[in-house]
């Protein structure tokens, strides 16, 4: 049977059944495509690109252009696949009414299908104003890597019992706001797992445990094509950077030796034409 466009109550339900939900970061067409043709649930075009793929040392420089360029490329790839728009920093933290306009942009101008922003219950009424606009928000609590800098860097968040109450008081005011899910980012499996029994709406983890209804990893992490760090929570597939290297050195080289291209990636005109060309 073909593969039916997700949506967000086939999301509901898989969770309501104890099935796990998948979402996998692309950028472009050609990734997107491929986590489509994986059956991957729902894509997320985060800001990560900022990292993966525009050589920032941060998410923080993002912009919207930026993000709504890559959004636009991931839509015409996504066929099945339910696609998120990650908001970048300061799109939806200057006003609500900025941030409505902002989450209506990744709707109306990129085609995507909602919008993703990162926050705890302070995020509540932009969340709120968002959904009563239309527009599905995923939410996003723990490391939140736009405001890393805050949390005094790229830690492990509510290791103790008043950090995780926070993060499950969080958890609920989102969800009650009318967030459709909820990325938890790097937090114990515990607290990973009281929020995800606490809530009804699907929990998605990244370094957040096996307890979570479903869980995201970074595409260049998952296939090794970013070199610059691996974090614990990331298992690598693949390991894609050193077979391209390879690739490109042995392009070059068979460039300069002359060997490429070779006939077979040639084209002759007939003896008589080249003739009457002399
Ligand atoms: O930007 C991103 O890729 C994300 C995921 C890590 C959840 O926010």
């Amino acid at each position: 049977m073909a593969r039916q466009k997700v949506t967000i109550s086939y999301l509901q339900k898989k969770m309501d059944e104890g099935q796990k939900i998948t979402m996998m970061t692309a950028y472009d067409y050609p990734t997107a495509s491929l986590v489509d043709q994986a059956e991957m649930d729902t894509i997320l075009v985060g800001d990560s690109l900022g990292m993966v793929v525009l050589g920032y040392e941060s998410t923080v420089p993002v912009t919207m252009e930026e993000m709504l360029h890559h959004c636009r490329a991931v839509c015409r790839g996504a066929k099945q696949s339910f696609v998120i728009g990650d908001m970048p920093f300061m799109s939806y933290q200057v006003s609500v009414e900025k941030a409505v306009e902002n989450a209506g942009r990744f709707i109306k101008d990129a085609g995507c299908e909602s919008v993703k922003l990162e926050g705890g219950s302070e995020m509540a009424r932009v969340v709120k104003a968002i959904v009563t606009a239309g527009i599905p928000v995923c939410a996003h609590i723990g490391l939140t890597p736009q405001t890393a800098t805050k949390l005094s860097g790229f830690k492990v968040q509510g290791k103790d019992a008043e950090g995780a109450r926070e993060l499950v008081n969080s958890a609920k005011d989102l969800e009650e706001a009318g967030a459709f899910m909820i990325v938890l980012e790097c937090i114990p499996d515990q607290v990973a797992s009281k929020i995800t029994n606490e809530l009804n709406i699907p929990t998605i983890g990244i370094g957040a445990g096996k307890y979570c209804d479903g869980q995201v990893l970074v595409y260049h992490d998952l296939v090794g094509l970013f070199e610059r760090f691996t974090p614990k929570m990331v298992k690598q597939y693949i390991n894609l950077a050193p077979q391209i290297r390879e690739a490109l050195i042995q392009y070059r080289e068979e460039v300069e030796k002359g060997i490429f291209p070779g006939p077979e990636h040639s084209f002759t005109m007939k003896v008589e034409e080249a003739e009457k060309m002399k």
